[in-house]
């Protein structure tokens, strides 16, 4: 949702998760005292994304392409394990549903859990099904083991402090055999080479990113993750395949699939792929990127050389755990 934010509304302050909160459809799940609820929800990303909340739903050229693979993904993997009956599905950092939509769809019962009311007003006009919750993914407010698959996309994970308590959360809520379906925004897609070369030039592509700002960005080393200011959203966690892998096996979660998304259409810099629309030729050209770019989702090259990382990962049961023992 990077451009988003220059064209939303100055954020306003967030609001905090009160106890005493008439509606709490999620009350038969969570224990007698609850989890997380005793700390105050913290304002700084949620009350950003409030601000967003009127002009979420409008997707750029870069948006639309994201989660027209996204969720042809999605789909396709739930799909694959055979339906959806009786199981429940967490989205977690639902915003305004565009995931939520799909797991109602497909006949989970389904929660959702967001730091922004005001996604969640929207989320909860979309998604009348599900059960939401404005809660914090470092404290998810349900027992350990309740939820069959988890899905956090949408960068989520980028925007959230400690990503390593965020996994584990959703991890611990996970069944044995449960899945996890995550997308993150990736550090080495070609971007952070638009960024260092609009930094060199007096930024005629508006990363407001400073020479020496775009050339950190290459100094850690080549496994790890890094912190990166984009023009409009708060500090994003730009991750690295190896960083997120290690992550979600220390978490006790065994990944099975990647795939990589906006790699080859990333040939256009991000900053233009936000705007509104793209007309002409840019416009053709960035649609044969796109098809292109679905192609390769799939491939070492996308998983890579993607600005989004995507990972399907497994909650080992007690029969996979004991015959890898
Ligand atoms: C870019 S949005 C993605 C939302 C949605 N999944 C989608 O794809 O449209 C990121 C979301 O993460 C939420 N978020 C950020 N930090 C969070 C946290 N610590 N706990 C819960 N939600 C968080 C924000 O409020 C925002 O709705």
């Amino acid at each position: 949702m990077r451009a988003r934010a220059e064209r939303a509304p100055p954020p306003r302050r967030g609001r905090g998760l009160e106890l005493s909160s008439p509606a709490r459809p999620w009350l038969p799940l969570v224990p007698a005292v609850p989890v997380g609820y005793t700390r105050p929800v913290p304002t700084g990303a949620g009350s950003f994304f409030d601000a967003m909340a009127a002009s979420y739903d409008d997707l750029e050229p870069w948006y639309e392409h994201l989660y027209g693979v996204l969720h042809g993904l999605l789909r396709a993997e739930l799909g694959r394990s055979g339906g959806a009956h009786g199981s429940r599905a967490l989205d977690a950092g639902c915003g305004t549903g565009f995931q939520t939509a799909i797991l109602l769809e497909l006949g989970y019962e389904t929660l959702g859990l967001d730091l922004s009311a005001g996604l969640l007003d929207e989320a909860r006009r979309r998604c009348a099904g599900a059960r939401l919750v404005q809660g914090d993914l470092a404290t998810l407010p349900w027992r350990d083991e309740t939820v069959d698959l988890a899905v956090c996309c949408g960068s989520t994970l980028s925007f959230v402090g400690d990503a390593r308590r965020a996994v584990q959360e959703l991890a611990r809520v996970l069944r044995p055999g449960g899945r996890l379906f995550l997308e993150v925004e990736q550090r080495w897609s070609l971007d952070l080479l638009w960024r260092l070369a609009s930094s060199l030039t007096g930024d005629p592509l508006g990363y407001a990113a400073t020479p020496a700002e775009a050339r950190r960005a290459f100094g850690r080393p080549f496994g790890h993750g890094i912190w990166l200011d984009y023009p409009g959203y708060p500090r994003l966690r730009l991750f690295t395949p190896r960083e997120l892998d290690t992550l979600l096996v220390e978490v006790g979660l065994a990944p099975l699939r990647w795939w990589g998304i906006h790699s080859v259409t990333n040939l256009v810099p991000s900053t233009i792929l936000h705007r509104p629309r793209l007309g002409g030729t840019l416009g053709r050209l960035y649609r044969a990127l796109a098809r292109m770019d679905r192609m390769l989702a799939g491939t070492s090259i996308a998983r890579c050389a993607a600005n989004s990382l995507v990972v399907l990962a497994r909650k080992p049961d007690a029969r996979s755990a004991q015959s890898s023992a």
